[in-house]
């Protein structure tokens, strides 16, 4: 593993040899830290942090403050992985010179090296706009979160004939328009595959099969930290939510029944100090 800070380029060059990329979605500087440590290639800021970290029902109330925020906090822990900053809901659908403003805050203010924005053909020409300032773009089509309702939830994308026709569609005008990577999420793995073969850019699956060229998934998700409902394709590496649950259980019950802290864990005056406050007590 490189120990050179990862590019777009590295994330390209990986696809073509058949080598793997490693993603993880990222909040925070200790995470983020220990993420980096672990040799991820690659951190996404999520937008999904309006689930995981603000506990919004869906990734819809996010803002662009509160992105910029976290990358900021991200990017202090990282040393190797590329960071891609998620623009949120309205931060780049209303025209290009929002997302164009937008986007430069992710980079300039936060730091990010990249962006991700959700969306197909619609998206074709904000993805241009931005790389062609220099921005480099990340796509995503499938489970496009921020069109909760319309999708009516989180449902799995691309079962019709119809939706599989746009989808590959998509993955390539997201392409042609030069994004440098595109996150396929929850769509059937055959249709995963399909779309990899057909794009010379890096597919990065969420939720889409093992034949994808990189994979991501909610860190929290995958450290049991997300709560009871997870979806199918989300695997639980240690749970890391229960065994959280009982140190605090045990922290509780130790300061409640004096075990903790005890004198191992407590300061001592000074000597000399002892004795003078002795002093003062004989003295009154
Ligand atoms: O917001 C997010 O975390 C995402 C990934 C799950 C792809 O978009």
């Amino acid at each position: 593993m490189a120990s050179t800070k990862v590019i777009r380029q590295d994330l390209l060059k990986m696809k073509q040899e058949g080598k793997k990329i490693t993603a993880l979605t990222g909040y925070d500087y200790s995470f983020a830290r220990i993420i980096d440590q672990a040799g991820i290639d690659l951190i996404l800021v999520g937008d999904s942090l309006g689930m995981v970290i603000l506990g919004y029902e869906n990734t819809l109330a996010v803002t662009m403050d509160e992105m910029v925020h976290h990358v900021k906090a991200v990017k202090r822990g990282v040393k190797r992985a590329m960071v891609v900053g998620d623009m949120p809901f309205m931060s780049y659908q209303i025209s290009t010179e929002e997302a164009i403003k937008n986007a430069g805050r992710m980079v300039q203010e936060g730091g990010a090296e990249a962006v991700k924005i959700e969306g197909g053909l619609h998206m074709a020409n904000t993805v241009k706009a931005l790389v062609d300032i220099g921005i480099p773009v990340m796509g995503h089509i499938g489970l496009t979160p921020q069109s909760y309702h319309q999708l009516g939830g989180f449902r799995v994308q691309g079962r019709s004939e119809e939706t599989q026709h746009r989808l590959k569609e998509s993955a390539k005008i997201i392409e042609d328009s030069g994004a440098f990577a595109i996150v396929l999420e929850a769509i059937p793995m055959e249709l995963a595959h399909e779309i990899t073969d057909q794009c010379s850019i890096p597919t990065i699956g969420c939720g889409a099969g093992p034949d994808c060229d990189g994979q991501i998934v909610v860190t929290h998700d995958i450290l049991g930290l997300s709560g009871p409902t997870k979806p199918k394709f989300v695997k639980i590496y240690d749970d890391f939510g229960s065994r959280l649950s009982e140190c605090l259980q045990r922290y509780k019950s130790e300061v409640e029944s004096r075990v903790y802290p005890d004198k191992s864990f407590s300061y001592k005056m000074e000597p000399k100090k002892i004795q003078k406050v002795n002093l003062e007590i004989l003295s009154r």
